[in-house]
């Protein structure tokens, strides 16, 4: 997920760490991170703004870029850093540091494929002659599949996956390939992005797709498959900035995702598939220990705040002002 940086951490960690007790946090700062030295300091920042008394691990990784040494994986892997983030050039917010070309990072993806680092991969094609709801599609043809040909003992995460393509690729990929699956894919296909008028709080990337896409989704997410986790890809963008012409990119969820989730399984039959897909497959994939402690949820509607003071502005978050079905009750 994105925490940000500076006034944001107020808002945004305090939302997660009363949800989660440890979150992958994205590297897409501006400028973005790159070194062991500044995912330990950003590390130390998203700490001072954990409330007192509440546990949290911050799970840092490093954006790739054309030029990341290979040497820094290793300091990296050492400062406890636990992934690398791929995002093509130009694909999505604050990507425009990222790879342009992945024949640019082969000796980087090596040292980690040796440190057992797992690559984070924002799987979307940046050429504008291919329809913006193909990309994921075809970065799996043009680029995924390659790369774990070419790399076969890298663990791989495809993030925040939207297609029934995709869900398959990583169904029948093996062991070393996982994908994560957002909330707002789970609830939401296209149309969202335009009932009744065009709805920028809706809008994330890679964008929401059709109803067939969500249902496949949905089916990986439930199906127990340990090749499938959560991963909220909960994205703060001031409301202005997505209120806007140009609107940023990002759903916000952090502050109800659990909630949101539950809803999603409840609605499928699955509930009991819940607690594996939340807090079970990612770890083990990782490597990590599972968490011991548990959380509570009740099937009781609420309201959550319409929105949150979020630096100079302010954060909508997905749903504000709708009642959402499931609360948690106690961790
Ligand atoms: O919608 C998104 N927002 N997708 C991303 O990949 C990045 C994120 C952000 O950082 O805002």
């Amino acid at each position: 997920m994105h925490l940000r940086d500076g006034a944001a951490l107020k808002t945004v960690v305090p939302h997660t760490a009363a949800q989660f007790a440890r979150a992958i946090v994205m590297p897409n700062l501006r400028p973005p991170i790159t070194t062991a030295e500044q995912a330990l300091a950003y590390r130390a920042r998203i700490l001072e703004a954990v409330p007192h008394g509440v546990p949290f691990e911050p799970l840092m990784t490093l954006y790739l870029t054309d030029r990341l040494p290979p040497e820094e994986i290793t300091r990296a892997a050492r400062a406890g850093v636990v992934a690398c983030k791929l995002y093509p050039a130009g694909a999505t917010t604050h990507s425009d540091a990222g790879v342009t070309d992945l024949r640019h990072i082969s000796a980087t993806l090596e040292a980690m494929q040796r440190e057992g680092m797992p690559l984070l991969v924002h799987g979307e094609v940046t050429s504008p002659d291919i329809d913006l709801f193909d990309r994921e599609a075809v970065f799996i043809e043009r680029h995924l599949v390659g790369l774990r040909r070419d790399f076969p003992e890298l663990k791989i995460v495809l993030e925040h996956i939207t297609t029934r393509e995709a869900a398959a690729y990583v169904r029948e990929a093996g062991p070393l390939t996982a994908a994560t699956i957002t909330a707002h894919h789970l609830l939401y296909n296209r149309n969202a992005l335009f009932t009744g008028g065009i709805r920028p709080h809706y809008y994330c990337l890679p964008v929401l797709k059709r109803e067939i896409h969500r249902q496949a989704l949905i089916e990986a997410a439930t199906s127990g498959d340990s090749a499938f986790f959560l991963g909220t890809d909960s994205a703060p963008h001031a409301a202005h900035l997505k209120e806007h012409a140009s609107g940023c990119a990002g759903c916000y969820t952090a502050h109800a995702a659990i909630e949101m989730y539950t809803e999603v399984f409840d609605a499928a039959g699955a509930l009991d598939k819940l607690e594996a897909f939340a807090s079970f497959h990612g770890p083990d994939f990782y490597g990590l220990p599972r968490n011991t402690g548990r959380i509570q949820l009740r099937r009781e509607s609420w309201l959550p705040p319409e929105r949150f003071a979020f630096g100079d502005g302010e954060l909508k978050p997905l749903r504000a002002g709708e009642n959402l079905p499931w609360r948690m009750v106690s961790h």
